[in-house]
């Protein structure tokens, strides 16, 4: 998303509608200029941070239960086993802030482990989940302060005034750094690691490489959920954008790239079309992809090597038994 347009949603409480309406233009007006200049590439593409609206953070969540979908399990799992450990290490009283933090699931588990949050700052850009997360997690963990923070993760340029000159822990889940390239990942780590500070910790969730075997049934389930979950981008389009797209004639795919280490979704054109999108009209040929997420994959090695290069200092790196999942904390 250009530019930072970030907006303090203070918990429980709805943000001033004028700039809430703002914020929902200037989000039109982002998805228009991706879809449109991504359709019209050579190869065509359309950012996946566009998969979440209401629909599609719904059938995210469908996927992230689903028995080929092993994410979100196996991190669940391990900061399940880790817990004390990873409290232990990170010590009492940091404000927590959380980087994309959707539904807030996990952070529950993370508040409850550690011995003393002063303030949880969840940020997102979906202003509903993050009303939402704030209204469940207050009832879960009465007296924690909790300012949500509506805002592009990846952008973020300041925290609220509660987390200044505070030790901070950022959480960043999901393993939603391997949908960006290792250079976004990078100027992640090193834009998180300005904004958290000397003396700060970092815990990610970071998905491990591992056989195609495993990987493709993650991405292609049997029940069609991850099709469903691809082809609401096309849908959203038609529904935001005045677009055409017949959700018939496109078929969700998922390959593994091996010599990048990423799981690469698109959608297939399954014959010769024009579609319409605000007017303008795109013709594909059968066969013809529009490329949608890529799912980046790290040993735990190659991503000690990433936080290293941002000047993060990774101290310890917790997996499954089964090598699926990776946790790591890094300090500052
Ligand atoms: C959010 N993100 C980490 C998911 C992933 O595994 O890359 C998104 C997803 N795409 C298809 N299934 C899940």
């Amino acid at each position: 998303m250009e530019g930072d347009i970030s907006l303090q949603l203070p918990a429980g409480q709805l943000a001033p509608s004028e700039a809430l309406r703002a914020k929902h233009e200037a989000a039109r007006d982002d998805f228009a200029e991706a879809v449109l200049s991504g359709l019209a590439r050579e190869r065509r593409s359309i950012p996946c941070r566009f998969f979440y609206d209401a629909v599609g953070s719904e059938l995210f969540e469908e996927i992230t239960k689903l028995e080929e979908y092993y994410p979100t399990r196996a991190e669940t799992a391990l900061l399940e086993t880790h817990r004390a450990e990873i409290a232990r290490m990170v010590g009492a009283g940091r404000v927590l802030i959380e980087f994309g933090s959707g539904s807030s699931r996990k952070t529950s588990l993370l508040i409850g482990a550690l011995a003393k949050v002063s303030a949880y700052i969840p940020i997102d850009i979906a202003a509903e989940s993050l009303r939402e997360a704030a209204g469940w997690l207050s009832e879960q963990h009465e007296g924690l302060p909790i300012l949500p923070l509506i805002a592009d993760f990846t952008k973020t340029r300041d925290l609220p005034k509660a987390a200044q000159r505070r030790r901070k822990l950022g959480f960043f889940s999901g393993s939603t750094i391997g949908n960006l390239s290792h250079a976004e990942a990078d100027a992640f780590l090193a834009n998180a690691a300005r904004l958290l500070g000397k003396g700060s910790a970092f815990l990610l969730g970071v998905d491990l490489k591992k056989p195609v075997s495993i990987l493709i049934p993650a991405y292609n389930d049997r029940r069609g959920v991850t099709a469903a979950f691809n082809l609401n981008l096309l849908a959203r389009i038609n529904r935001e954008l005045d677009g055409d797209f017949d959700l018939t004639r496109f078929a969700h795919d998922a390959v593994y790239n091996e010599a990048e280490g990423r799981i690469e979704m698109c959608l297939v054109s399954l014959s010769d079309q024009t579609v319409r999108v605000q007017g303008r009209a795109f013709t594909f040929a059968e066969g013809e992809r529009i490329h949608t997420e890529n799912s980046h994959k790290y040993t735990v090695a190659e991503f000690q090597a990433l936080a290293r290069a941002s000047g993060w200092r990774p101290v310890r790196a917790w997996t499954d038994p089964d090598r699926l999942f990776s946790l790591h904390l890094l300090r500052l």
